[in-house]
């Protein structure tokens, strides 16, 4: 077993041990830019596109519920999941408990806010459109570019053989000419967090992918990616240093070609040239555009270097589907007698309105409101029921994320530690009575009153048992499923009326001891908040898109 095992050993005792550079303070004032900035790229506009009003979070979110009838994607449809999940869609201006309230209000510092989730608020994740000819632009590959809401082309010619050769792992690979493309540009992330942000950014991965799969399951479009690849060559076709950016997942689309296509032309001045067909013969030509760094000084961390090549090792060596079984969630031996939940429901929000309206509450929760058990119950079953479909999975995933809560002010229910059996949808009682105190004690901000919110979920993953089963590349998933499960749990909630917010800043020790995981090899990924806000908090609307 490779370095993986000691990185997330070294990740879970960090508040006891603490990681190097232990004296780390980042250069703020040398910060990147929140996305890549790619110069003389010709830039496409993205369409404007509808949500239909039965697009729920009910259907997007919620296991169990009647698949839609199969459809494709199209440019609309592209251009709005997009936009309803990395886009920029607004801006933060509500007064709450985070250190960087002052800067708010400054235009150069402001924070534009996006559907998904990111750790630190960083938003690492680059997403590219491999683009065949049955798409609606030229064949070629496109930067999607937040900021603008626009495609930036960044090579011209059909270069998607190269892709599912690449996703084929030595196979003939998916059957389209349609592919996203997510890689991570580490020192995004890295300048704030070092060593530790390998953690952050796996995770990342998976806000991103969940917001997809949510609003594409409620339109009957499927996103499943695949994480093990030829990265590599995808790095070589991408033009990107693979030190500087790992590429995590490849999303198949299925596409309507039944759109008009955009006539091929020259490129208008593009430096990229066409490709030798979509066959993947010979190598795959190289994005020559290059991301414009915005720091001066871009530094290097061993451990994330340690990690990052550990991860990227054997990427074609795509685990059979059986692989997983044995990481599965198991039940915690000696729990009490399963308390019933009511059956999870949301009101009638569309996935695109729970995005657009998501936000982390910063300190603004207020116990005077408990949360009801049915609003306890959809946000439980929401989070346990995701999974992101990977190739590493068979069809429908494996459920490798379970979660407990700590239930603070929920009516109808002691405050305690809860297991959450899925398949009974019911809460198994682990540890009696109240545990703000235990809660806040090991929280490392100071921007939450975590015993003020109705209830703390906590996703577990057998994470030694994953690695075991699928290798150090294993790291990735689980960092993708649990942060996929944070976002489910951000649009369920926004969804329910309730406030929320996920945390990694917590001493996970602590938690795996409070619950006695180590009977089960659980390891606590996240802390997951929820419950009432105060009435009317201070805020301004400020809605760009
Ligand atoms: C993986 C992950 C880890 C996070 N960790 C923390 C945390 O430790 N403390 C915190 O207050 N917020 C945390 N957040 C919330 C982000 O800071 C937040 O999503 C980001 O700043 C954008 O703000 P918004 O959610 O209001 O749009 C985390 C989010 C994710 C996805």
């Amino acid at each position: 077993m490779g370095y993986a095992r000691d990185y997330a050993d070294a990740i879970k005792h960090r508040a006891r041990v603490p990681m190097e550079p232990a004296d780390f303070v980042p250069d703020w004032a040398d910060r990147p830019r929140k996305g890549k900035h790619y110069p003389g790229t010709e830039s496409f506009p993205l369409p404007e596109s509808d949500y239909p009003s039965g697009a729920t979070a009910e259907a997007g979110c919620l296991p169990g519920r009647q698949p839609l009838p199969e459809c494709s994607f199209t440019l609309p449809l592209l251009s709005g999941m997009l936009r309803d999940s990395y886009g920029l869609v607004g801006r933060r201006l509500g007064v709450q408990a985070n250190s960087d309230l002052a800067a708010l209000p400054h235009y150069t510092q402001t924070n534009w806010s996006r559907g998904t989730a990111s750790g630190g608020g960083l938003y690492p994740v680059s997403v590219y459109w491999a683009c065949g000819p049955s798409g609606p632009l030229a064949p070629g590959v496109y930067h999607y570019s937040n900021q603008q809401h626009a495609m930036q082309r960044l090579l011209t010619g059909d270069v998607t053989g190269h892709v599912r050769k690449a996703a084929g792992c030595g196979g003939t690979g998916p059957d389209t000419d349609q592919f996203l493309i997510l890689g991570v540009k580490y020192w995004q992330n890295s300048f704030k967090y070092n060593s530790f942000s390998f953690h952050v950014v796996s995770m990342d991965i998976g806000t991103v992918l969940q917001s997809w799969r949510m609003w594409a399951r409620a339109r009957g479009l499927r996103i499943e990616p695949a994480m093990w690849f030829d990265e590599p060559r995808l790095n070589r076709l991408l033009g990107t240093a693979e030190e500087e950016e790992g590429v995590f997942a490849v999303v198949p689309l299925t596409w309507d070609s039944g759109g008009s296509r955009e006539p091929a032309g020259d490129g208008g001045g593009v430096p990229g040239r066409p490709a030798a067909g979509g066959t993947g013969a010979g190598e795959p030509p190289s994005v020559r555009h290059r991301d414009v760094e915005l720091s001066r000084r871009v530094l290097s961390f061993g451990i994330l270097e340690r990690v990052r090549e550990a991860t990227a090792a054997d990427p074609e060596a795509r685990p059979a589907p059986a692989a997983l079984a044995g990481a599965e969630a198991v039940p915690l031996p000696g729990t009490g007698d399963p308390l019933p939940l009511p059956p999870p429901r949301t009101g009638p929000m569309t996935v695109r309105e729970a995005l657009r309206g998501r936000r982390s509450s910063f300190g603004r929760f207020d116990a005077r409101r408990p949360v009801s058990a049915e609003q306890l119950g959809t946000a439980l079953a929401a989070s346990a029921g995701v999974t992101l479909e990977t190739d590493a999975e068979p069809p429908g995933g494996r459920r490798l994320v379970k979660l407990y809560a700590f239930l603070n002010h929920v009516e109808g229910f002691e405050p305690g530690a809860y297991e959450y059996d899925a398949d009974a949808h019911a809460l198994r009682p682990v540890v009696p009575g109240p545990h703000g105190e235990f809660l806040q004690r090991n929280y490392f901000l100071a921007n939450y009153n975590l015993e003020q919110s109705g209830a703390v979920l906590v996703p577990t993953v057998r994470t030694e048992a994953v690695l075991d089963a699928v290798g150090d590349r294993g790291y990735r998933l689980y960092g993708a499923t649990t942060g996929a499960v944070s976002q489910a749990f951000y649009t369920v909630c926004t969804a329910l009326g309730l406030g929320c917010g996920v945390a990694l800043g917590f001493d996970n020790v602590s938690y795996a001891e409070r619950l006695g995981l180590e009977r089960t090899g659980e390891t606590p990924l996240l802390i997951m908040l929820l419950g009432h806000e105060r009435s009317r908090p201070a805020d301004f609307r400020h809605e760009i898109a």
